[in-house]
């Protein structure tokens, strides 16, 4: 079973990953339980995450195309083989990223993008939970974390457009995407992520 984890910066990606990792392994002590994240989430990968959160790329494309090349060699040397063996993979940011954060937040047209995410032929998530909750919010939470990082830093319109991003993917994909309200407190969040799972009979 393959699970992501989307939304904007702050919207408690790495705090619900870490809660839904202990639920699953506690569920399903037997399988293997991979928490993973992107960008930089294979040996090696801590390379191009610092290149590009440093942004020393400056064409939206080498942006675009880093992150593609970073989610190959994740999803060939960690994903697919715990998926291969019958694990479940819970991975903070996958494609929806791409799709949200390149096209939408940055403008690059939308079916290149597409097309290049397509052109990798990566396996897609069986569930993908959407943490939604509004910018200001989002950016209240990582203003009192401190150090935003090169997308952080992009500010209120951008993070406006990469939000309209992940609600337009969520009303394409209603099989795929879940929408969670993560302005709640992080143990009802994680109560409402497991529950659908097994609303939703992948458990
Ligand atoms: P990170 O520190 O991992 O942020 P977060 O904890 O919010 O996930 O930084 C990753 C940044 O990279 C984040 O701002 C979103 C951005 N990103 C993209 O722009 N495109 C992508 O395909 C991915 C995976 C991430």
């Amino acid at each position: 079973m393959f699970i992501t984890l989307e939304g904007i910066d702050g919207s408690g990606k790495s705090t619900q990953a870490g809660l839904l990792t202990e639920r699953l392994k506690k569920r399903f002590p037997r399988r293997s339980v991979l928490r993973t994240r992107e960008p930089g989430g294979w040996e090696g990968g801590g390379w191009i995450r610092e290149r590009i959160l440093e942004g020393e790329y400056l064409h939206p494309m080498s942006e675009l195309l880093l992150f593609l090349v970073d989610r190959c060699e994740h999803v060939r040397r960690q994903i697919l083989p715990v998926l291969d063996a019958g694990g479940i993979v819970i991975c903070e940011r996958y494609s929806d990223s791409t799709m949200a954060y390149q096209s939408w937040g940055r403008g690059i047209p939308a079916e290149r993008v597409s097309l290049l995410i397509d052109w990798c032929g990566l396996p897609s998530p069986d569930v993908t939970f959407w943490l939604d909750l509004p910018v200001r919010t989002a950016l209240e939470r990582l203003g009192s974390r401190g150090g935003a990082d090169r997308f952080e830093s992009e500010g209120e319109p951008f993070l406006e457009r990469v939000r309209a991003g992940f609600a337009s993917m969520a009303d394409e994909n209603p099989g795929r995407f879940i929408r969670s309200d993560a302005t709640a407190s992080p143990e009802v969040v994680s109560s409402s992520l497991f529950a659908l799972l097994e609303e939703s009979g992948y458990l």
